[in-house]
């Protein structure tokens, strides 16, 4: 009998601890599983950041970039199905398939520099995962700041690429006008000798007794022609930086004013309303004739471009290092095609005897010989900006 119950005892202990044993198997077990479902998802959130990254390393265009991020990034979410993104940079969206919008939302924003560029969210269906505040796990808020950093480090990259494009073409550009410039100072140097010999010889004969009077008349015709060439040359010496400057310091302000006063009647008169719009005490280093030059030229431009009146505002303001004067109508504009010639000499697109095309090529000269710069920007049927930097006065 003692050894029945001893067996049973026995049997009762073994199953006790079976019990036990099979509990800590489960836990184990189920602590397995969710190490397993944890792996799974660091996989998945690492290889959404690597698809992230190669997709910034090999696609050129922004645009096409931001839509294929924005396409992956669900993929890196628990809840893959359920989740949706959306970029938003300058004016554009970039949204992933089947795009919703909820509360249950996760944001960074996508910085270039210190500035905020855009923000990139990523968005669960309403109701999931309801119960916890925040349904999205650490790991995923981290994951979205990284993606956020590598967006901002392309577009930097991208913002960095354009600059570059930009001061090349620039280099491009001023490296044509200087090889033009040498070539316009070679005819005009070859030029200006032969036009004096022909001018004081012309001035001579007109001196002569009994000359018959269709003589002196053709020869009064040559003299101005000479004249007007000789003025051309003038301009392409301008352009070509030969002519020499006669700096002094200079109230930019006054200097405009002093400029455009003739030019007030012929606005008043074409319907063109001028708006001065002048920062205080600006001081620079320029030859003031010079100076005079580039602002009626600029300004009888911007007339010339307002046929049916508009607005012409002259503007003054200071940089870092730069007075800055614009020059802005509201005219017919010039084409994309057009804008690159613009300074070139004799570019012009006015009729005969309106324009010879030196305006701006003088204008051009003038403010490279003041170590300057001069920017244009225009907008078909609206009108141009023209920006001319000088350096500061004790920069
Ligand atoms: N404000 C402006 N609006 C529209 N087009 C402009 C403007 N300024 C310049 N342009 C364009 O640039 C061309 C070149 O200008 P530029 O001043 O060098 O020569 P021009 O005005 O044609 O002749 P010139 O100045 O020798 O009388 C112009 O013919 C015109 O097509
Ligand atoms: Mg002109």
């Amino acid at each position: 009998m003692e050894s029945i119950d001893n067996r049973v005892e026995e049997q009762r202990q073994l199953i006790e601890k079976l019990q036990k044993r099979n509990v800590k198997l489960q836990r184990f077990y189920d602590e397995y599983k969710r190490v397993c479902r944890n792996e799974e998802e660091r996989i998945k959130e690492l290889n959404c950041l690597y698809q992230v990254a190669q997709c910034v390393v090999i696609e050129n265009d922004t645009d096409a970039a931001l839509d294929k991020i924005v396409r992956i990034v669900p993929h890196g979410w628990q809840y893959t199905k359920d989740s949706c993104a959306r970029i938003t940079f300058k004016d554009n969206q970039y949204l992933s398939s089947g795009f919703f919008e909820s509360e249950a939302v996760q944001s960074e924003n996508i910085f270039i520099e210190t500035v905020i560029a855009g923000t990139i969210e990523v968005f669960y269906k309403p109701g999931l995962a309801s119960e916890a505040d925040n349904p999205f796990l650490i790991e995923e808020r981290n994951l979205l700041k990284g993606i956020a950093h590598i967006i901002s480090f392309y577009l930097e990259k991208q913002r960095d690429n354009e600059n570059r494009k930009l001061i090349k073409q620039q280099l491009l550009h001023a490296d044509r006008l200087a090889t033009i410039g040498q070539l316009a100072a070679g005819v005009a140097h070859e030029l200006n000798e032969p036009l004096g010999n022909i001018l004081g010889l012309a001035q001579l004969a007109l001196k002569l007794p009994e000359m018959p009077n269709q003589a002196q008349k053709d020869l009064g015709k040559i003299e101005d022609c000479v004249i007007y060439s000789r003025e051309i040359i003038k301009k392409l010496m301008e352009f070509s930086r030969q002519s020499p400057l006669s700096k002094e310091k200079i109230n930019l302000n006054e200097v405009i004013d002093n400029s455009i006063t003739f030019l007030e009647a012929r606005c008043i008169k074409e319907g063109i309303e001028i708006v001065r719009r002048y920062a205080e005490n600006i001081t620079v280093s320029a030859d003031p004739n010079q100076i005079k030059q580039v602002i009626t030229n600029l300004t009888v431009n911007a007339i010339q471009a307002m046929r049916n009146g508009g607005k012409l505002i002259i503007s003054t303001r200071k940089n870092s290092k730069n007075a800055v004067l614009a020059v802005e109508d509201t005219g017919i504009g010039i084409s994309g095609e057009n804008i690159s010639k613009t300074f070139i000499p004799f570019f012009t697109t006015k009729d005969v005897g309106e324009g010879t095309g030196l305006g701006l090529s003088v204008v051009y000269g003038i403010i490279r010989n003041h170590s300057g710069d001069i920017k244009v920007s225009s907008e078909p049927g609206k009108g141009t900006i023209f920006e001319v930097c000088l350096p500061l006065e004790g920069t």
